[in-house]
């Protein structure tokens, strides 16, 4: 199952992933895929919103990844500049750790992202809208879409 909508705004982007993050639990790896922006950082933002967060959250340009408290740590990675890379460079730790998990660029890392993930994918669509499409893939990751869509 694939779920698509429409987002008008960047605020609209954020509320939509900030009610996401509201239902994440430990070990969620989020999968978000689209061009130079499309929104991924943005999405992100937006999870962080809805997970507590206060500190402002930025692309990690000099790390791969940036960890944020809230109500769970999350994991912020950006791997643009990995580029394909079949290298073991310790994600597992991330994934399986106790926080959620988002990554920008994910299919650059793909022999290492875990089997069950949800994949976001957004588009250009417009000046001010972006098409975000979800790919839930698992069982936990379907039931989250599910519900997502149903409240
Ligand atoms: N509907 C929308 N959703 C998200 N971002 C949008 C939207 N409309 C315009 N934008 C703008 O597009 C840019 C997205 O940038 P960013 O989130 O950094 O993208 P990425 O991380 O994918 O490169 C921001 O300047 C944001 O304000
Ligand atoms: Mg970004």
């Amino acid at each position: 199952m694939r779920y698509e909508l429409i987002m008008h705004s960047p605020d609209e982007t954020m509320e939509f992933a900030s009610k996401l993050a509201e239902k994440l639990q430990e070990k969620d790896v989020i999968a978000l895929e689209g061009d130079l922006g499309a929104g991924k950082t943005t999405f992100t933002k937006g999870l962080a919103k809805g997970l507590g967060i206060k500190r402002t959250v930025s692309s990690p340009t000099f790390t791969i990844v940036k960890e944020y408290q809230g109500r769970l740590p999350l994991y912020h990675m950006d791997v643009y500049r990995l580029e394909d890379t079949f290298e073991d460079l310790g994600f597992d730790d991330y994934f399986e750790g106790d926080g959620v998990t988002v990554i920008e660029w994910a299919h650059l890392i793909k022999p290492q992202l875990p089997n069950e993930l949800l994949v976001i994918h957004l588009y250009h669509h417009g000046e001010s809208a972006r098409k975000v499409m979800l790919e839930p893939i698992g069982k936990r990751y379907e039931q989250l879409c599910k519900e997502i869509m149903e409240a």
